[in-house]
């Protein structure tokens, strides 16, 4: 995935040529990791292009801000309209979007609260993270020999930079290794999550996620999994997960932004169920993908159309039904 390294980009509310929104190099984000940030998408559907749970993303990032103690003069409309008018400045039809709020230029000291608050938003075209292949027939994974973040060590809970360094360690040794992603424990021994994304396991009709509390990224697409399961009649537990129970799992399959729905053949060569994509991660997958093309009517109010006139024009007609 090469930049194409044209379009506008965001910054503190400017848009800037791409090749033009740069920060110096003595910016304090670069040498102690002090940003925070999103990851969302903007999917191409009948009624035009529309962002998925945006609302939810920009909550997340303003929320990672606090955690930070990173105050940005923007509310939630704020963030929401920022993203809306990036995408439309590009006139993009579908992209990946990441906001991000890091500390600048001023002084290098650790103390990050002499350096100023500042923020972007970036566009990019990114297709299956995990590769178009892996979204059927599922990926082979490795439980990584790195843990992930200890309690009241880095905030899980908030997506910073600072916790991608221990993504980018699971992920070098995953891939090293021959496989496509890692999964990692907590500090417990417990099924934790992937470098990028959280991870689902099915067991006899039953899933099975782990809670916030095993050092998880709270993941807005877990949250829309959780949700599309329970409405097709699903029980979904979070609960504490042993590494082991993956082993002898029925289905096994990630979710994030990133990965969408990505089933999971095989675990530390082990394969899982039937080694390929599972009937209930088909449905989920199939659920899921629906509601993010628009395919299926938008009941949970996910959808926000970046072009509000262009999807008016196109919604479905209703038909008034008189009963005289
Ligand atoms: C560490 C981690 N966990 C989980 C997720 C999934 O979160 P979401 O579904 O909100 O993209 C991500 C992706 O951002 C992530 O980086």
């Amino acid at each position: 995935m090469a930049f194409s390294g044209t379009g506008k980009i965001w910054m503190n509310g400017k848009l800037v040529d791409w090749k033009d929104a740069t920060i110096h190099v003595a910016s304090h984000v670069i040498h102690y990791g002090s940003a925070v940030f999103e990851g969302a998408r903007c999917y191409e559907t009948p009624r035009g292009s529309a962002c998925f749970r945006l609302d939810a993303h920009m909550l997340r990032l303003q929320q990672s801000a606090r955690i930070y103690r990173m105050e940005y003069p923007l509310d939630l409309a704020g963030w929401q309209n920022a993203v809306l008018d990036t995408i439309r400045a590009n006139q993009m039809k579908e992209c990946y979007i990441r906001p991000i709020v890091y500390r600048g230029y001023e002084a290098l000291g650790v103390n990050p609260f002499t350096c100023p608050v500042e923020a972007s938003i970036i566009l990019w075209k990114w297709g299956a993270y995990l590769g178009k292949e892996a979204l059927e027939e599922g990926c082979d994974v490795k439980v990584a020999s790195w843990s992930r973040m200890a309690p009241n060590t880095l905030p899980a809970l908030a997506k910073s930079s600072a916790n991608y360094a221990n993504s980018g360690l699971i992920k070098m040794e995953a891939v090293t290794d021959g496989y496509s992603e890692g999964i990692a424990l907590d500090v417990h021994g417990n099924v934790s999550e992937g470098s990028g994304q959280n991870i689902f396991m099915v067991r006899n009709g039953v899933l099975y996620t782990p809670p916030l509390a095993s050092s998880i990224l709270g993941g807005i697409t877990r949250d829309t999994i959780i949700t599309l399961a329970r409405d097709l009649g699903f029980k979904v537990e979070e609960t504490v997960i042993p590494r082991e129970a993956l082993y002898i799992a029925d289905e096994v399959f990630f979710v994030g932004t990133a990965a969408e729905v990505t089933p999971i053949r095989s675990i530390d060569k082990l394969v899982i169920g039937p080694g390929r994509r599972g009937p209930i991660t088909s449905a989920l997958q199939r659920a899921f993908f629906d509601v993010i093309n628009g395919e299926v009517p938008d009941t949970h109010g996910w959808l926000t159309y970046v072009y509000a006139e262009e999807a008016a024009l196109r919604a479905p007609r209703t038909v008034e039904v008189r009963t005289t």
